[in-house]
């Protein structure tokens, strides 16, 4: 058994993390601001607590607010909690740090992707303990998220509109990420590992038609092209996997077929 720690492991990937630590018999450490850790702001002094007796760290800690939309706030994000977490982690004696970032951040370097892009960064000119790198192209649950924050008129959870970026995607399931993760953390470090994505090219917009579809809401669903280097790189496809990614099993329809 080890000990794991799971930096936002309340997240939408972080939480299915914790479960699978739990399930193959590790014991995992979660920390994230509603359990009591604040990686961005909080003590270093309380971090190191947290992570002594660690065998690994995996960070999936996410960024919350408008500020981390533009690349200044990513940046200051993931700047300060990846320093953080690899400083706290050398202190403790965190032998292992796994990190997860977005296929393309690094091509693209604009937006919410300058920050996942510092993070990689960050990992890739490190000297001192050993570090695992995982891209992965977007959950299937980010269609969802898109569609509540495109929402536009209408009452509540049946919106008239809703408003999508123009964005290609070859999205994944987040529980093969997770399982990916659990299986990365429990062995040696890697440095920077093959890419993940899932089985299907996809238009964003079609997919926030099909969730949408599938609640049984008839919102008109509307493309935008996003300004500047960000919007041209989700648009021409910067962040489609290369050829030397490994695919995941699960396309967005069989996933949608199987929420609740
Ligand atoms: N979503 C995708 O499609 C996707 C695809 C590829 C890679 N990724 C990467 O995977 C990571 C996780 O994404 P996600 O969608 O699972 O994120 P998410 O659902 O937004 O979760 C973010 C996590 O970070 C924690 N957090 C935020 N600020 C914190 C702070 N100051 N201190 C401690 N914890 C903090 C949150 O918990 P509290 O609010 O309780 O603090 C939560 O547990 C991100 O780095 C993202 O770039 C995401």
């Amino acid at each position: 058994m080890s000990r794991v720690a799971v930096a936002g492991g309340t997240g939408a990937v972080g939480r299915l993390v914790v479960g699978r630590l739990r399930a193959a018999g590790h014991e995992p450490v979660v920390l994230s601001r509603s359990a009591g850790v604040d990686v961005l702001r909080g003590p270093r002094s309380a971090l190191v607590a947290a992570l002594i007796g660690c065998d690994a760290v995996v960070d999936v800690l996410g960024p919350t607010g408008p500020a981390a939309q533009t690349a200044a706030g990513s940046r200051a994000f993931f700047r300060t909690t990846t320093a953080a977490l690899l400083r706290a982690g050398h202190e403790a004696g965190v032998a292992h740090h796994v990190a997860l970032s977005v296929v393309g951040a690094a091509r693209v370097d604009a937006g919410y992707y300058a920050g996942k892009a510092l993070q990689e960064r960050q990992l890739t000119v490190r000297r001192e303990g050993g570090w695992t790198l995982l891209r992965t192209t977007q959950f299937h649950e980010f269609a969802p998220g898109l569609a509540a924050l495109g929402a536009l008129g209408g009452r509540g959870r049946d919106p008239r509109v809703v408003v999508v970026p123009s964005f290609v995607s070859q999205p994944v399931a987040a529980a093969e990420v997770a399982d990916e993760l659990v299986a990365l953390a429990a062995g040696e470090p890697r440095g920077a590992v093959r890419d993940l994505a899932g089985p299907r090219v996809e238009v964003m917009a079609d997919l926030v038609r099909r969730w949408l579809r599938a609640r049984g809401r008839d919102a008109r669903v509307v493309q935008v092209p996003l300004p500047g280097r960000f919007g041209a790189g989700l648009r021409h496809g910067l962040a489609l996997p290369g050829p030397w990614a490994r695919l995941g099993r699960q396309p967005f329809d069989d996933w949608l077929a199987a929420q609740p």
